[in-house]
């Protein structure tokens, strides 16, 4: 993660003087969700190959959201517990935890009530943690959220989670001298969670434009625009990288972005959570990882205001 302040100085040449080097990055992929011995439990399965279970929700609406008009016996319930926590070893205590959190997404909070009133038929929330366990989707996309800051992001496939790592942004920016009137661009916003926690401390004047190429993105990114009350700080715009951004040419104060940075070649080395489920557009960073971001620095001389910043 960096900051560069940029007045006269062509706003590339730090990166392109040294372009072996690979920046630090904002993201990475996310600490291995699986221990070693969940690894054994779920042996690698080519994304194409045969697990069924776990396909992508027809409702996107994050599980906690969906109102609990599903009821189900307390003994089903019971005995979907026991079901679910004998697919696990007791050595994957990080799965148990999800199956604690999963049902307390798909729960009401009174969770003793006889019947239970669920936010899901049962049999979907019992394929939902097969999803997990088996295919390896990440447990965010399970329950369409994750937690982020003092945020819950709603996201799903076609987005990406976003990680611990890049919450350190939103603390960088706010340092910045006038950060609260000025205008800021999230470039590939994926679920908009910068943009938002960046959009909520902003003060009067403040703008965030956020853009995404994927309409998975920009969809997702609108739904939590929308879900923290920020539509009159934050524009979601779609296209590629500055492309949307032609009337604020030259009036940025900062441009933030954790652009694809993988290089193509190590995409079949992630860990499958990664590189099975989440988007290779949001992930690929072409031969040396650095395509984006060298097209970023291309264009930030023009997008930013002298003195502006290039957070990535
Ligand atoms: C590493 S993800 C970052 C997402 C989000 N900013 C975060 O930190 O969680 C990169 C994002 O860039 C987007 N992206 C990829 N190519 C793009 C392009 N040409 N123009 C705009 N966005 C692009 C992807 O869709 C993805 O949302």
């Amino acid at each position: 993660m960096a900051m560069l302040s940029f007045s006269s100085r062509p706003v590339a040449s730090s990166f392109l003087l040294r372009p072996n080097r690979r920046p630090h990055r904002l993201l990475l992929p996310t600490k291995p969700l699986a221990t070693a011995s969940a690894s054994a439990l779920t042996p690698p399965v080519p994304r194409d190959g045969p697990i069924a279970t776990g396909s992508p929700d027809a409702d996107a609406t994050p599980l906690f959201l969906r109102p609990a008009t599903h009821p189900v016996p307390a003994s089903a319930l019971a005995a979907f517990r026991r079901r679910a926590a004998a697919l696990v070893p007791p050595s994957a205590p990080h799965l148990h935890r999800h199956l604690r959190w999963l049902l307390a997404d798909a729960s009401t909070t009174s969770s003793d009530s006889d019947p239970a009133l669920l936010r899901a038929p049962l049999d979907h929330i019992e394929a939902l943690w097969l999803g997990h366990v088996r295919a390896r989707r990440p447990f965010q996309y399970v329950v369409g959220n994750e937690h982020w800051r003092d945020m819950v992001v709603a996201v799903r496939e076609g987005v990406l989670i976003p990680r611990p790592e890049t919450e350190a942004v939103v603390d960088m920016v706010k340092g910045v001298e006038g950060f609260g009137g000025g205008w800021w661009a999230d470039l590939g916003t994926g679920s908009g969670a910068i943009a938002v926690a960046v959009a909520r401390e902003l003060g009067d004047g403040g703008r965030v434009f956020a853009t995404d190429v994927s309409d998975v993105a920009v969809e997702v990114a609108r739904l939590n625009v929308e879900r923290y009350g920020v539509q009159d700080k934050v524009e979601i715009r779609q296209g590629s990288w500055f492309e949307p951004l032609q009337d604020v040419k030259g009036k940025l104060m900062g441009v933030i972005s954790n652009p694809p940075y993988i290089p193509t070649e190590d995409l079949p080395g992630l860990q499958p959570e990664v590189g099975w489920h989440e988007p290779k557009l949001a992930l690929d960073g072409g031969r040396d990882g650095l395509e984006h971001l060298l097209h970023l620095c291309e264009g930030l001389s023009s997008a930013l205001k002298s003195g502006g910043f290039f957070v990535f």
